[in-house]
Formats: C-alpha cells, sequence, structure tokens
C-alpha cells in the first residue's frame, strides 16, 4: 500500500517527535498527529520556545514542517478516516487499580485508541503499535478491530520504539535498529513493507529489522530491562565502593574497558527514572507470573528493587550525616527532571527524596532548569495521594517546600546540605569553592551523579 497519509494518535513524548522526523524525512507525506489532550495540541501548534516536549534539536524541525505536511489536530475521527497508516504512540502506564495493579501495564488507552479505529474506518488500514505493550497486545488489538470494525481490513505491525528522552532526535535519525513485527501472511507482509519504506527514506536498510510479532514487542521489554539492568548493577557496585574505599567511577572505567561488556550505562545515580523502566519491567516481572515464570519474574523485579534500594540509600545518607537531626534544616535540591536536557520528571529520584526529606520535617527548596514549581508540586501531590496521606500532612509539608529561580544564592544562604540528583551540566559550572568558604565548611554536598568538578571531604559522592 502507497502511503500519502500518517495519522500518529498520542502527541506525546514519542508521538511529537517521532512524526516530527518522520515528517522531515518524507516530505510527500502528510503526517498528522492527534491527541484527546486539546491543551497539548494547542501547544504543539503554538510558540516554538513552549512546545510540550524540550528536545535538543525538536523545534528547528517543527519549525521547518510545520503546517506544510506535519500537522497537530484535535480531530481524532477526520485523521483516522483520511490515513492509510495510523501509530498509536499513546501512554501504557502501570495500572492503578483492578487486577495486576500496581505492576501490570494499563492497556485502557491502547484499546480506546483501536475502539475509535474501528469506529471511523472505512478502508483498509495499517496499524502501528509504537506505545511499548505486553507481548501478544496484537492479539487483543486484532479481536478489537475485527468484532468492531465496519469489515475493512486491519493490519498490525509491531514497531517498538527505542528513542532515549535528552537524545530524541538523534536517536530518531541515527536509530541503532528499527525493528518491524508482523505477521507472515501476503498483506502483513506488504504492510511491513510500507513500513520499511518510510523508514528507509533516512535509516539504512540493514538496520531494519524484521521479526514476528511477538518477537518485536517482547524485544523493547526486555531492551529496556537490560539497560535498566546495567544501571542497577551499577548502583549496587556503588554501595560496595562506600563501604571498601573502591572508588565508583574506577570501577566503571575498569568494568567497561571490557568490550564485551561496554562503557555505556554504567553511571551511577540515585537511581533511574523516567516514564519507562519501572512499568516496563514491572509489567514484565507480570507477565513472567502470567506465564508460570517465577524464578524469572523475581529475577527482573530485583532491578527496581535495588534501584528503590538506592533511593532509599542515598536519602538516608543525607539524614545520617545530619545526625539524623534534619528538622528545620535547610536542604536544596538540584534537579527534577529524570535525567538532562529533558522536561520529563515522571519517576524522577528527585519526587522520592524530596518527599521523604519533607516528611521528617526538612525545609527543602529545590530547583531545574526547566521544570517549573507547578509540575514539582503536582509530582509531589500525586506521590502523596498513592501513598494516601492525609491532607493536614500534605499541607504541612508544603508549608516546608520552596521553589527557587536563585539556586546558588539559595544554597549560600545558610543551607545545611545539598543533594545534586539530575546530571544537568550547569551544576558543575557553580562556585563550588565559594559555596563550602562560605559555610565555614559546614554545609554537605551529597553528588548524586559524581559530577562536581572537585574533590572536598563535605561532598560525598554516590
Ligand atoms: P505521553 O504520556 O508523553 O503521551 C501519550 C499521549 O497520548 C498523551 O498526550 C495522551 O493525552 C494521549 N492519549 C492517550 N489516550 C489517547 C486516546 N485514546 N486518544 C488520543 N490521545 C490519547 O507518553 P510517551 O512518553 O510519549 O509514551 C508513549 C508510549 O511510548 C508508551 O507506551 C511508552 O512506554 C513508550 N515509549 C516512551 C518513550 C519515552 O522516552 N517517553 C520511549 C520509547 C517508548
Ligand atoms: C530509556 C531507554 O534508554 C530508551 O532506549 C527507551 O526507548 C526508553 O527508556 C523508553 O522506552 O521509554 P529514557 O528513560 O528516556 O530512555 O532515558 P535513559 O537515558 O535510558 O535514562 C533513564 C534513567 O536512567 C535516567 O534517570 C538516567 O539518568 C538514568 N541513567 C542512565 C543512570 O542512572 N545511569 C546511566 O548510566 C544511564
Amino acid at each position: 500500500m502507497k502511503i500519502k497519509n500518517i495519522c500518529c494518535i498520542g502527541a506525546g513524548y514519542v508521538g511529537g517527535p517521532t512524526m516530527a522526523v518522520i515528517a522531515l524525512n518524507c516530505p510527500k507525506i502528510n503526517v498528522t498527529v492527534v491527541d484527546s489532550n486539546p491543551n497539548k495540541i494547542r501547544a504543539w501548534n503554538g510558540d516554538l520556545e513552549k512546545l510540550p516536549v524540550f528536545e535538543p534539536g525538536l523545534k528547528e524541525i517543527i519549525k521547518n514542517v510545520r503546517n506544510k505536511n506535519l500537522f497537530f489536530s484535535s480531530d481524532i475521527d477526520k485523521s483516522i478516516d483520511l490515513s492509510e497508516m495510523i501509530f498509536m504512540a499513546v501512554n501504557t502506564p502501570t495500572k492503578e487499580s483492578g487486577v495486576g495493579a500496581g505492576m501490570a501495564a494499563d492497556l485502557k488507552y491502547i484499546e480506546a485508541c483501536a475502539r475509535n479505529i474501528a469506529k471511523v474506518a472505512k478502508s483498509d488500514k495499517i496499524v502501528v503499535e509504537k506505545s511499548t505493550l505486553p507481548v501478544r497486545t496484537a492479539e487483543k488489538i486484532k479481536e478489537i478491530l475485527d468484532s468492531e470494525g465496519n469489515d475493512v481490513n486491519f493490519e498490525i505491525l509491531s514497531n517498538p520504539e527505542f528513542l532515549a528522552e535528552g537524545t530524541a532526535i538523534q536517536d530518531l535519525f541515527k536509530s541503532d535498529r528499527v525493528l518491524i513485527g508482523s505477521d507472515s501472511t501476503k498483506t502483513a507482509k506488504s504492510a511491513a513493507k510500507s513500513l520499511i519504506e518510510i523508514y528507509s527514506s533516512w535509516i539504512p536498510k540493514k538496520k531494519i529489522l524484521t521479526t514476528n510479532v511477538w518477537s518485536s514487542e517482547l524485544s523493547k521489554l526486555a531492551s529496556n530491562a537490560m539497560l535498566a539492568q546495567r544501571i542497577s548493577s551499577i548502583n549496587s557496585f556503588s554501595a560496595m565502593c562506600e563501604k571498601t574505599g573502591a572508588d565508583i567511577k574506577e570501577l566503571s572505567k575498569a568494568i567497561g574497558l571490557d568490550r564485551r561488556i561496554g562503557p555505556k550505562f554504567l553511571e551511577p545515580s540515585v537511581g533511574f527514572g523516567g516514564s519507562c523502566f519501572q512499568k516496563d519491567i514491572l509489567n514484565l516481572v507480570y507477565l513472567c507470573k502470567h506465564y508460570g515464570l517465577y524464578e524469572v519474574a523475581e529475577y527482573w523485579h530485583q532491578v527496581v528493587k535495588i534501584n528503590d534500594y538506592q533511593k532509599n540509600r542515598f536519602t538516608q545518607k543525607i539524614i545520617d550525616n545530619l545526625d539524623g537531626k534534619i528538622k528545620q534544616k535547610k536542604i536544596v535540591i538540584l534537579g527534577w527532571a529524570f535525567k538532562s536536557n529533558s522536561n520529563d520528571s515522571r519517576e524522577s529520584a528527585s519526587i522520592h527524596v524530596t518527599a521523604k526529606l519533607l516528611s521528617l520535617g526538612a525545609n527543602v527548596h529545590v530547583f531545574d532548569p526547566l521544570i517549573k514549581k507547578t509540575q514539582v508540586i503536582l509530582d509531589l501531590k500525586k506521590l502523596w495521594k498513592k501513598n494516601t496521606l492525609e491532607k493536614k500532612d500534605i499541607n504541612r509539608m508544603l508549608n516546608n517546600f520552596k521553589y527557587t529561580e536563585y539556586p546558588q544564592e539559595t544554597i549560600l544562604d545558610g543551607t545545611a546540605a545539598v543533594a545534586l540528583i539530575t546530571d544537568w551540566n550547569e551544576f558543575k559550572k557553580y562556585d563550588w569553592n565559594k559555596i563550602v568558604n562560605q559555610s565555614n565548611n559546614k554545609i554537605l554536598i551529597f553528588d548524586g551523579r559524581n559530577i562536581l568538578p572537585l574533590k572536598h571531604k563535605r561532598i560525598f559522592k554516590i
């Protein structure tokens, strides 16, 4: 099938950047990104400095292709109707209630997409799973499309996304691989060929890998699990280093020089954040249990447990070094995004560290270069709501919370401890000598990324 119009349902961190790159590389295809959230669509159509997703290089592409062959619209039905190919790039968070709550992926958004496509489609469509999904979800989608559809033919492809936030544009341009899973029927192969044609506009053919649908779906979960496993592994060794006097940076370098292991994803931290690693591993654990693979489930669950341990260990280190007395003490948190170069704070370690310090009565001041006060408060409230905290406790903690626009000045003004959690480059450039000296060597600095350029007995590494 020759593709002239693409619809992408979901204008988020995946849908926005991915479709912008497709539109740029395929000028003959009209790409429309739709979303049920009208504010998001308005923002995508608005000021380039205020796009809903911050990614280096993104606004330049949007400027180039927006309203030429890339459109953002709230008219979901019209875009489905007009398109030969529909990407589903909606969120698949961890289920909050019902069977599998706290572990399984919530497929209500993906199922709603399938229902919408079934209702609207009057001609054959290729439906592409872009969201990260449990293995065998395509079966469920097919069932919805065929039982609720208008007797048109739907081909379902799995095409998981491997971009990382903060480097999304460069990842999309130079993907290590593009994965396309399809059935082996003639029509399915032809649908896969249409998608291969799109990607081959800029991705070398040898990097486009075709597999069966289940391998493709499971490869995505497996890739995230293995990446996260490396972080939990190095973080577990950071705890060992602290006990033994070994240096985690030296360890990381020594391990990574083995070509069989490689240097990437061996940076210690306060634990991985982001919307995907934790939820995808929990989903994998759930699936393993579903298939009766309890040992496999426990193996992967440990990756998330070590991540929680690392967040708690970092927070406890701050508390212990303040002699357990943090009530009314001023603590500054540097960084709220889950990683640098992103405006995303979902599952950021900063949320957990801050909530714990506030619960013990500390006065916590937060700064992030991209994430503003309203989002920080929303994130804290979401966690408190999940932990069923009472309103009076929430208000008490919010009274002790402040957001600062002037981090260096705030730190210099009577701070007991600084916790650096996000690896923003600008934090390295602060005048740390002045900060230590002005406090009469009293301030404690907890470098949760090991990025500060100076060594000092009051700077604690992770
Ligand atoms: P997101 O929350 O940023 O965006 C999802 C969007 O879908 C939201 O704007 C939401 O309003 C919209 N939506 C939900 N249901 C809808 C419906 N029925 N109709 C129309 N719009 C609907 O999510 P994201 O971070 O872009 O992630 C999307 C998927 O991609 C997830 O499955 C995620 O695991 C996967 N993924 C994410 C990343 C990443 O870096 N964020 C990378 C690879 C894969
Ligand atoms: C991750 C994967 O890297 C992507 O391939 C995948 O597509 C995506 O998840 C997804 O499915 O959503 P992302 O979460 O955006 O991408 O960012 P990462 O660079 O993987 O970082 C995740 C977290 O791990 C961040 O908090 C980061 O600071 C932390 N991290 C990363 C470390 O602590 N140490 C490292 O060595 C690397």
